[in-house]
């Protein structure tokens, strides 16, 4: 799968999540900052409801043995999502995070989806700049909404 190598860093690579890597995603998330919120739909049974579904849309980076990013792609019949993207800091603006959404998007792509959608924070700069280099538009006519069930 996709690959990185930096002058100064170690190689790393993309491959689909498994649920041994569970504490060190977990890990990843809770060290993210704002940009990710761990919810109860994090908990271990519940992500194994989600690969039971669709585990090839769910990707890791790892390096040298050690998990450096991770995105949780998915596909509901219609539309695309992207969840849950983050890097570890000290391989952050090395096109980890590039890498893995494109990954995802040429999954999706594969299984004939026409439009992916995320939720990225108002404050998250970072991600939004992100976003917007890799072709997504910010949707300003729409309002999140959501309930919990
Ligand atoms: C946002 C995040 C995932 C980016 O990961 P990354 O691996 O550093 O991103 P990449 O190296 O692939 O960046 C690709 C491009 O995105 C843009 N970009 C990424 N990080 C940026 C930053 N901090 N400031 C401005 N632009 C940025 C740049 O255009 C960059 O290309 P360049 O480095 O050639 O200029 C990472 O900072 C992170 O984990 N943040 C905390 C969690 C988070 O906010 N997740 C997103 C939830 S929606």
């Amino acid at each position: 799968m996709s690959t990185g190598e930096g002058p100064e860093h170690p190689a790393w690579v993309i491959r689909p999540f498994c649920m041994s890597d569970y504490p060190a995603v977990l890990r990843l998330w809770q060290t993210a900052g704002e940009g990710v919120s761990v919810r109860p739909s994090d908990r271990p049974e519940e992500i194994a409801k989600k690969c039971a579904r669709d585990a090839d849309l769910f990707l890791v980076a790892e390096s040298q043995g050690a998990l450096v990013g991770v995105i949780m792609g998915a596909w509901d019949g219609r539309r695309g999502w992207l969840h849950h993207l983050a890097v570890e800091a000290s391989y952050r603006r090395r096109g980890v995070a590039r890498a893995l959404i494109c990954q995802v998007e040429e999954r999706l792509r594969a299984k004939g989806c026409l439009k992916i959608n995320l939720l990225v924070g108002k404050a998250n700069q970072h991600a939004r700049a992100l976003y917007r280099q890799l072709g997504y538009d910010e949707m300003t006519d729409y309002v999140p909404m959501g309930k919990e069930l």
